[in-house]
């Protein structure tokens, strides 16, 4: 990444009234959070993808489940990275909104760090949040999945609160993302590959509504040509990079 290109984004976000965060897994990389898709990423094993797909549930509950609950350790274990607080930071010099496709949690818990009021729309729910499978109310997040409790009001087995592949987005989160994307004058595509839909048609949304698109992505994706400003780098180097050429930092 050149110095050049983070002094012009960061003149970018300077100028921005309105930012679009449009976040995927690569955010919580140096997290340590496994990401999907390239050579070391989960759905390099097929039996991690069948988990993620809509239906496990009913035909394997005990098998998904426990891995879902292992998931869920993993990201209290895991701590939010320099990435994840200079976003946090960043957000507070404009009128910003997170669409995230990631369910860890990891970028409010920076923005808690820092004291910030940060708007993160999660596209994809939340693994520290539990439901019921049959009537959909929450449960208490800190009951085990692995041992299969079952909810207070209807019986129904629970499960962790994400959307699995074939199953609908939340409308609320996914609507407020499309209200941001029709008035952002930034959109700030964090460590996705744009692979998935209807979330990846968010930065498309913004452009078409005249958002400067700025990829932060070690690796070209699906959206890098949709882009005005591309860095081949690391969010949790690249973002303090840019706050730290931000004139007010
Ligand atoms: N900084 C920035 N980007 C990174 C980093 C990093 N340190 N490390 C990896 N990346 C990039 C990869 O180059 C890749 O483009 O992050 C991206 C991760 O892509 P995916 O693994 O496909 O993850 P994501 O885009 O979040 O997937 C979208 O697909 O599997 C479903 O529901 C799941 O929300 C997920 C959705």
């Amino acid at each position: 990444m050149t110095d050049d290109t983070i002094r012009a984004i960061a003149e970018s976000f300077e100028s921005a009234r309105e930012v679009l965060v449009f976040a995927g897994s690569g955010l919580s990389a140096e997290s340590g959070v496994p990401t999907f898709r390239g050579e070391d990423g989960l759905f390099s094993d097929e039996a991690i993808v069948e988990l993620a797909r809509a239906g496990i549930l009913e035909r394997e509950p005990k098998r998904a489940l426990e891995w879902y609950e292992k998931g869920r350790r993993r990201i209290r274990e895991v701590e939010p990275n320099p990435g994840h607080y200079a976003l946090a930071r960043l957000s507070q010099t404009a009128d910003y909104t997170v669409a995230t496709q990631n369910v860890d949690g990891l970028l409010e818990r920076a923005a808690d760090a820092e004291s910030v009021e940060l708007p993160v729309h999660h596209l994809h729910g939340s693994l520290d949040r539990i439901c019921c499978r049959e009537c959909g109310a929450e449960a208490d997040a800190s009951l085990d999945l692995s041992e299969m409790p079952t909810c207070e009001a209807c019986g129904g087995l629970l499960r962790p609160d994400i959307v699995l592949f074939g199953e609908l987005l939340p409308d609320e989160a996914f609507d407020a993302s499309a209200r941001a994307a029709a008035s952002a004058d930034v959109c700030l595509l964090l460590g996705t590959s744009g692979l998935v839909y209807p979330a990846a048609g968010l930065p498309e949304r913004a452009a078409e509504a005249g958002a400067e698109l700025i990829e932060i992505n070690p690796n070209p994706t699906e959206l890098s040509e949709r882009c005005d400003t591309i860095v081949r780098g690391k969010t949790g180097e690249t973002l303090p990079a840019i706050e730290a050429e931000m004139p007010s930092s």
